[in-house]
């Protein structure tokens, strides 16, 4: 039988992590765990309940009563608070604008990041996010950093929203892509970072299919 490995795939905003981590984990019948939805969790219940996004303490006291579920489902995963479906609400412009904040004291961090190693105890998992080969999974036996520029990765999130039919100010889009991926390199603790021996992969001009591959290829190597 073939081994299951830990896969770690981390990167800056719309780099694909998401949509690639899922299609490579359904290929191996893997777990996928998506850990920027915990993070985005805590930031629509600390909205909801006005909490100050500044105050360490409040936060992380929240975060200890707060129960955050990942299920998966045919068409992807939900994500349940305190036993409520918030998968869409989590995906708000006001908490993907405000989530690093809440993604950056240490307490909270500490409390995720033990909360996401038990998730992947059994191994097999895909786990996307921004510290998951530094921090969360630094045995992970395969290390997937996935960039591409951020006109480009600006044009997916576009190309998304249009899809939805929202209508977006491209250069808006832009700015707040580029703020996120600022605040979450610059914290201090568990930046967003390429791990030593994490392979980089510079997505701007390949398409999903490609991405894919270029990760199972990596995967049979290693398994
Ligand atoms: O999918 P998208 O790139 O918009 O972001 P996400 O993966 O849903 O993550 C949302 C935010 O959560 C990031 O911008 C980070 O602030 C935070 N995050 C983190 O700090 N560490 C992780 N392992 C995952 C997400
Ligand atoms: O999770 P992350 O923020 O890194 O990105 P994502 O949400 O998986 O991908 C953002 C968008 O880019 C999605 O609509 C994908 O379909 C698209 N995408 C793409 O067009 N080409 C790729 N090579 C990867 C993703």
């Amino acid at each position: 039988m073939e081994k299951k490995l830990r896969i770690a795939i981390d990167g800056p905003a719309g780099a694909g992590k998401s949509t690639v981590a899922k299609i490579v984990a359904d290929k191996l019948s893997y777990v996928y765990i998506d850990t920027g939805a915990m993070y985005r969790a805590l930031t629509y219940k600390a909205l909801q309940q006005d909490v100050n996004l500044h105050d360490e303490v409040a936060l992380a006291a929240l975060l200890r009563e707060t129960k955050i579920a990942l299920q998966i489902t045919p068409h992807g995963q939900d994500v349940i608070l305190d036993g409520q479906n918030v998968s869409a609400e989590i995906r708000s412009s006001a908490v993907t604008n405000n989530v690093s904040f809440v993604a950056t004291p240490q307490t909270v961090r500490e409390e995720m990041v033990d909360r996401q190693q038990q998730l992947a105890a059994a191994g097999g998992v895909v786990m996307d996010g921004r510290d998951i080969g530094t921090h969360v999974m630094p045995e992970a036996e395969l290390k997937v950093f996935l960039i591409a520029s951020v006109e480009e990765r600006a044009k997916r999130r576009y190309d998304e929203n249009m899809a939805k039919g929202f209508e977006t100010d491209f250069e808006k889009l832009k700015e707040e892509i580029s703020l996120r991926d600022k605040r979450d390199s610059e914290r201090e603790f568990a930046p967003l970072k390429k791990a030593d021996d994490a392979l980089e992969l510079d997505t701007t001009s390949m398409s999903i299919d490609e991405v894919v591959e270029a990760i199972l290829r990596m995967v049979t190597e290693r398994a």
